[in-house]
């Protein structure tokens, strides 16, 4: 039986276009597009006209009314996303958000609670994890055939100069929600988290050394993760080349990620086994693989099959909780200069807000 296609609603035509024509069009058996919302008229009529999408509105509360649109995709923004997710939820759309998702815990903590009441689902974008690449070394690490985890390095080194913070929005904590970290690096720390499980503890720095902005664009952390292996995150905005990059060094096999800046886990990653037997497991393990498309296609695909099937969500908020939780530990350790250790509950000094002390406003 084939399931139902869904209308989308989508809202910000800067990343929102990228969603649909790498993520929804591609999808046409499943997805339509019917409208798009953005307060620009200009961008709103370009993407609209571009891609045949037949109402545009400059008012969200505008698409919540729509009675016939199933999902509604947030690309506005990140200080808007907190209060569109809930409205959405609250008139029973399904959701899909960028990152970062809100911002603080205290707030994801608030949207998971409204997504356990609500009837739609909430699925936050990581669309790195989706691709031969990472869905290859994710099935050898989940198969056992890699043994244990020893050591991971993850690096992010991308170019941001003063044309990119000519946007008002971003390099400000109040709008942004943070630098680097919840910006770009967020995507590669998602993937690493999602390969060799959660972070037991963190010390990391930050540093705004590449922009006259307010938030960080350069860090490096240290990092013990729960199944005892260690990593170590660098990431700046002032790369002369850029590139993100993964590396995880296991029992039997030594993973490499491709080096694409924006798709790591795309392109078939180098895999080192330590013997031939290893390489025969491995290659019963991938033997007939199919070509997973990459990135938002992957992603809203497994959504829709997802929703139709009420099976789990190819990402959940419980996953973006867990990179806005180590983005937490990162921001208090770098202020605090201490080891901060995870999980971080409503106890923890950081869990309303992890913006430094010096840039809250009352
Ligand atoms: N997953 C990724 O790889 C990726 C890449 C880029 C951006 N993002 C995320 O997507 C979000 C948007 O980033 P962007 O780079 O596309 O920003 P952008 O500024 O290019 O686009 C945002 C759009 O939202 C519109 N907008 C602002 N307020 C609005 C409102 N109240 N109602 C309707 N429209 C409104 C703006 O006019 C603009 O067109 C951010 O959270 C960002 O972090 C994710």
């Amino acid at each position: 039986m084939t399931s139902p296609t869904m209308s989308v609603a989508v809202v910000g035509c800067g990343i929102g276009r990228q969603h649909i024509e790498e993520g929804y069009l591609p999808n046409a058996d499943k997805f339509r597009v019917l409208a798009i919302c953005d307060i620009d008229a200009g961008k709103r009529d370009a993407v609209a006209d571009a891609l045949g999408i037949p109402r545009r509105v400059a008012h969200f509360a505008d698409l919540l009314a729509m009675e016939d649109i199933d999902v509604i995709d947030i690309c506005t923004p990140p200080q808007l996303h907190r209060e569109q997710i809930l409205a959405a939820l609250a008139v029973g759309k399904h959701v899909v958000c960028e990152k970062p998702l809100v911002g603080s815990l205290q707030q994801i903590d608030e949207v998971i609670a409204a997504e356990s009441r609500a009837t739609g689902k909430l699925m936050p974008v990581f669309q790195y994890r989706f691709g031969n690449g990472a869905e290859q070394a994710k099935r050898i690490i989940d198969s056992g055939v890699a043994g244990r985890p020893y050591v991971a390095t993850a690096e992010t080194f991308w170019t941001r100069r003063a044309d990119y913070y000519a946007v008002p929005w971003r390099g400000r904590w109040a709008t942004e929600l943070g630098g680097m970290l919840m910006g770009h690096a967020i995507h590669i720390h998602d993937l690493l988290l999602h390969l060799m499980g959660p972070a037991a503890a963190l010390f990391g720095r930050t540093a705004t050394r590449v922009n006259p902005i307010e938030v960080e664009d350069c860090f490096s952390a240290s990092v013990q993760l729960e199944c005892g292996a260690l990593a170590a995150l660098s990431g700046t905005l002032g790369s002369q080349e850029e590139f993100s990059r993964l590396r995880l060094a296991f029992e039997h096999v030594t993973f490499e990620s491709d080096q694409t800046p924006y798709a790591p886990g795309v392109k078939p990653w180098r895999i080192v086994p330590a013997s031939s037997e290893i390489a025969r497991q491995i290659d019963s393990l991938l033997s007939g693989w199919p070509d997973v498309a990459p990135g938002y296609q992957t992603q809203f695909a497994r959504f829709h099959a997802a929703v139709a099937q009420g099976a789990a969500l190819p990402v959940t908020s419980a996953d973006a909780r867990r990179s806005l939780e180590l983005a937490t530990a990162f921001y208090h350790s770098a202020e605090a200069g201490i080891d901060v250790r995870l999980p971080i509950g409503p106890e923890h000094p950081r869990y309303r807000s992890w913006v430094p002390a010096r840039f809250q406003t009352a």
